[in-house]
């Protein structure tokens, strides 16, 4: 058995239903990571894929309709993600509710796609050596997972501006499982070799973050992702009409021709099986 439980509760419950309610601005964020991965990782017609930490399933069934006649399958360790995903793209690929540390895989997939689904294991090296399973001989791993915070100024920079509005936060180890756990591009290269992967190339993109088309929907769109959605979650109304005021300012420096959209910077990871 896995060590995951703390990650299992963390994406059950009030934190997937608050991502699904905004799918549309999520995906909107992510559009522009969306696309460098999908170019990454290239699905191409007749390919089975597995979306590893698939949430509610938008890249799987973006993933499906670009490998058709093929197959995309999602998995995620959250039964409120994969309800959501078997309901809203239910026609279009499957989904699995299964822990990718441990499920039993089997050689079936020819690409395993991930994103910002692969840094929140407890064991990288058992969890990325058991996803290796799932391939076919020469399949291909293509994930995209987040920099250090202090390289993504679209969750950064909003975070440090409300800090000291928010309750202490208790500190959390390096590498810990998170937003950040793979953060350190060397130790991941060290944990898909010790994992068995070959070929394994990592190359960082900065990205644009379109947050929202007013600094308003900005401000919503930070107030629910990243570190400082974590600490606002519980605080009173006072507390977050000061942190939207204090955040406001920092994130209007963003302001481009379609909206507010600071930049974050991604490691795109690649290996083969
Ligand atoms: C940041 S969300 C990304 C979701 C989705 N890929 C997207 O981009 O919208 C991370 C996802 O990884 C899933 N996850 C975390 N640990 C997992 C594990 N051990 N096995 C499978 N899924 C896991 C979470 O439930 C969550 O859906």
């Amino acid at each position: 058995m896995s060590d995951n439980t703390a990650q299992r509760e963390f994406w059950n419950g009030p934190v997937a239903e608050n991502w699904i309610a905004r799918a549309t601005q999520f995906e909107r964020s992510f559009r522009d990571i969306t696309a460098a991965l999908t170019a990454f990782a290239a699905p191409s017609a007749g390919m089975k894929v597995l979306d590893i930490g698939c949430g509610a399933g938008f890249t799987t069934a973006e993933l499906a309709r670009r490998v058709t006649p093929g197959k995309a399958v999602g998995l995620d360790i959250s039964k409120t993600f994969i309800d959501a995903a078997r309901t809203l793209y239910g026609g279009a690929a499957s989904f699995i509710e299964a822990d990718a540390t441990d499920y039993p895989f089997t050689p079936a997939y020819d690409l395993v796609f991930s994103r910002l689904g692969v840094m929140f294991f407890a064991d990288p090296v058992a969890s990325f050596a058991n996803i290796r399973k799932s391939l076919k001989p020469g399949g291909r791993l293509a994930f995209v997972c987040w920099c250090a915070m202090a390289d993504i100024p679209a969750l950064n920079e909003p975070y440090l501006a409300a800090r000291d509005l928010l309750p202490a936060e208790s500190p959390t180890s390096e590498n810990a499982p998170g937003p950040f756990g793979l953060a350190d591009s060397a130790r991941t290269q060290r944990i898909l070799a010790d994992a068995g992967w070959q070929d394994i190339t990592i190359e960082r993109a900065t990205l644009r973050t379109l947050l929202g088309t007013t600094v308003e929907e900005a401000i919503d769109q930070t107030m629910t992702m990243g570190p400082l959605s974590r600490q606002v979650r519980d605080c009173g109304e006072a507390t977050k009409l000061a942190v939207r005021a204090r955040i406001a300012p920092v994130l209007e420096k963003y302001r481009g021709a379609d909206g507010i959209a600071p930049p974050a910077a991604v490691w795109l990871v690649g290996a083969r099986a």
